[in-house]
């Protein structure tokens, strides 16, 4: 997969090759299509090949895999390092370059990517002081490339690294697009498309964690006609930035990794630095590389017990009671979850201390016996002779000023001496660069844990760092110190399904899924917002991933009505589960929950695990749909959601995708409410190039009802061997 000859690195994915000309700063010839091995390939080129066009300030424009302050770039570059000296030149010198089996093989304090095949090692010095080392890794079963750099300080003096990025992809010239996830708390990785002119566009988050503003999965389209989807992720959980880069000389720079804000590492001598892990993949259309990153997702950074198992449908306590209730109202909450099939119950915020709002205890696991009627684990052991698995709510990194913690031990939070310290939503963090704390926090975890026997903890996050001591190393030391905890705690407890969330979904991120095998999506459970959060997400996250839950009607978030069915449809997308007082909700509307729940685990492992395909963009018409197909293409399910009414309009037609095209299937429609039932049998070839009629969506009475709710319909697909 890797073959080193006439000093030409050729990296082979499956589908891909990514050819390195080894000079001393080695040059990208070609990353595309995969080629058969050849003895030359001298004459592919990108970027300018050394020819000088129109800047006097670009003497090194050739496409490259790394670059660096004072190398003769007049643009952004991947390693700006200040000497001992004060000086800031560096122009690292290839001198090493080999092949190895799996991956670098040193000790790494860093989450990353597993099962790679082989990697291709390359060594540079400067005579600054310093090492780097550079790894790309291939899989074998993937197009994605997993790479990141390593600098040792083989000087005597102390080395300041201002930036060190991941991944450098000089892509070349070309008619670019930039896709972004951008969004808030509330509506999430929503898809942007920035069609690059010129300049250099940047998205990075600020706060400490990888944040909703700006996700860390990005892609770059190239318009032309040579065509090419480039995608990349960033295997981290704090602040991070990646840069597009489109210089008039020499064409698109894609570059990711840590955020240089406030950023000033010092490196002692003989001391190393590891920048986090960047994936990047290529591939013919943006359909391709988001597919190929949501495989790889799942495939090679989901771990452990959980990584292929199904995931159980849960009901949350959250939204039904927020911080109100007590054992009589869980228990009888639990009993009617477990009438309709319901596996885990949840109980989110509320539970420990004196915690009736939000304005205390945080740091105080220790639970409140006057709300649950007894211990922790009574309690627990009650809802699991319910019949239910019992799940937990912590917010682990934070504390509240108002609590025991704090008054014991107010060191424990970020604070800077002689500045008031932010408080946001009445809570400060935790300063998790100080060993101190990691051990408190492994050990309050681990008695929730234990005490409760949990089989699942909702790891929450609700704030971000603004309280900055020691700025210049912080926020890349408290991601490593997270990474501590959450290493230990999955260690210990390999069993336990953690579920990462951050005021939602505030930290979505490669490196929150090598502990955390879901992270909760959104708070917003609205039908229609939730369209375009799930839509986004899936972009480079595959579906087991993503927490998606029932809510109420009217949503509590937007006041938007949905009915029963198209809540499901919306949330079933995901890593399914309910989140409202199942105790309101009369014996009808128990039964219509308990066949949904039927439903899911009918199709759950399609549903988590099948290819995602999507068919309908809600960014683009009326009407949002995607199919998921089992791995060897016998199942499969559809849904279409509409997101307005077609009154007098041509009845909504489908074309699915990634069925097989020589299967015969049974189509069916999920039945539900008001729809018509629909049930034929087509070849998957037909199916996937046809305008399939699926009889009006909307009946009657959905068209003329007074509101514009948003309607779906679900359709399985089961192949019938003859
Ligand atoms: C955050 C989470 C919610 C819920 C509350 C509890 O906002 O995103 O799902 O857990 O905290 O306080």
């Amino acid at each position: 997969m890797i073959r080193i000859q006439n000093a030409i690195a050729k990296l082979d994915t499956p589908h891909t090759t990514l050819l390195l000309k080894l000079e001393d700063r080695p040059k990208i010839l070609y990353y595309g299509g995969r080629l058969r091995d050849a003895e030359d390939y001298t004459y592919f080129g990108l970027g300018t090949d050394g020819v000088l066009l129109s800047s006097a300030d670009d003497v090194h424009c050739e496409a490259s895999v790394l670059s660096s302050s004072g190398d003769g770039n007049n643009r952004e570059s991947m390693l700006h390092i200040i000497g001992g000296d004060g000086s800031g030149t560096l122009r690292p010198v290839l001198i090493e370059a080999k092949i190895k089996k799996g991956k670098p093989d040193y000790e790494s304090a860093l989450p990353s990517s597993y099962g790679a095949k082989e990697s291709l090692l390359l060594r540079y010095l400067d005579s600054m002081g310093l090492e780097i080392l550079q790894y790309f890794s291939v899989f074998g079963d993937s197009d994605v490339i997993a790479t990141s750099v390593r600098i040792r300080n083989t000087g005597k003096e102390t080395l300041q690294i201002r930036r060190c990025m991941s991944l450098q992809l000089d892509l070349g010239e070309g008619n670019w697009e930039a896709v972004t996830l951008d969004g808030a708390s509330q509506r999430e990785r929503c898809p942007n498309r920035t069609i690059l002119r010129g300049g250099s566009l940047s998205a990075a988050s600020f706060a400490g964690l990888s944040s909703n503003v700006h996700n860390p999965f990005v892609i770059a389209n190239n318009r032309h006609a040579r065509g090419g989807s480039v995608a990349c992720n960033l295997v981290w959980s704090g602040n991070h930035r990646e840069i597009f880069d489109l210089s008039p000389v020499s064409g698109l720079r894609l570059l990711s990794g840590l955020n240089d804000y406030l950023f000033n590492y010092k490196l002692k001598p003989d001391e190393t630095f590891e920048a986090p892990e960047a994936i990047f993949v290529r591939g013919e259309k943006e359909e391709d590389v988001c597919m190929e990153m949501r495989s790889f997702v799942a495939e090679h950074i989901v771990r452990g017990e959980w990584k292929k198992r199904a995931r159980p449908v849960l009901i949350n306590s959250w939204e039904g009671f927020l911080f109100s209730f007590d054992k009589e109202k869980l228990l009888e909450f639990c009993r009617r979850a477990a009438m309709v099939g319901i596996e885990l119950f949840v109980m989110d915020d509320g539970w420990f201390g004196n915690r009736n709002d939000d304005t205390c205890s945080l740091g105080d696991w220790v639970a409140n016996r006057k709300k649950l009627g007894g211990s922790l684990r009574e309690f627990a052991d009650e809802v699991r002779k319910s019949g239910l698995m019992f799940g937990i709510w912590m917010e682990p990194e934070m504390i509240s000023k108002d609590s025991d913690l704090f008054r014991t031990h107010p060191e424990y939070a970020l604070s800077v001496p002689g500045k008031e310290t932010l408080e946001i939503r009445h809570q400060r963090v935790l300063d998790l660069t100080n060993p101190a704390v990691q051990k408190f926090m492994i050990g309050a975890i681990s008695s929730v844990i234990e005490e409760s026997g949990a089989s699942y903890v909702k790891w929450d996050c609700n704030r971000g760092i603004f309280d900055l001591p020691g700025a210049e190393e912080l926020f890349y030391r408290y991601t490593l110190g997270l990474y501590k905890v959450l290493s230990a705690i999955t260690k210990k407890y390999p069993q336990v399904l953690i579920e990462s969330c951050a005021s939602g979904g505030n930290r979505y991120d490669l490196g929150m899924l090598c502990f955390t095998p879901q992270i909760w999506a959104s708070d917003n459970t609205d039908a229609r917002s939730r369209l375009a959060i799930q839509e986004g997400t899936l972009f480079g996250y595959p579906q087991s991933t993503m927490g998606a839950h029932v809510g109420s009607s009217p949503n509590p978030h937007t006041f938007n009505s949905s009915s029963p069915d198209t809540r499901f449809s919306v949330a079933s997308a995901g890593a399914f589960g309910y989140e409202f007082d199942i105790t309101a909700l009369n014996d009808t509307m128990l039964e219509n929950i308990r066949n949904q729940v039927t439903f899911y685990k009918q199709w759950r492992d399609v549903l988590q695990f099948g290819r995602y395909y999507r068919t309908d963009s809600v960014f683009e018409g009326d009407a949002s749909g995607w199919i998921v197909v089992s791995e060897d293409g016998s199942r499969a399910v559809a849904t279409v959601a509409l997101l307005g009414k077609r009154c007098g309009g041509v009845p909504f037609r489908m074309r699915f995708k990634g069925l097989d095209p020589n299967a015969l299937y049974a189509v069916a429609s999920r039945p539900q409410k008001r729809a018509n039932p629909i049930a034929f049998q087509a070849y998957g070839d037909a199916l996937c190039q046809g305008n399939i009629r699926l009889g009006n969506v909307f009946t009657e009475e959905e068209m003329h009802a007074y509101s514009n709710e948003v309607v779906t319909r679900m359709f399985t697909f089961t192949r019938i061997d003859r």
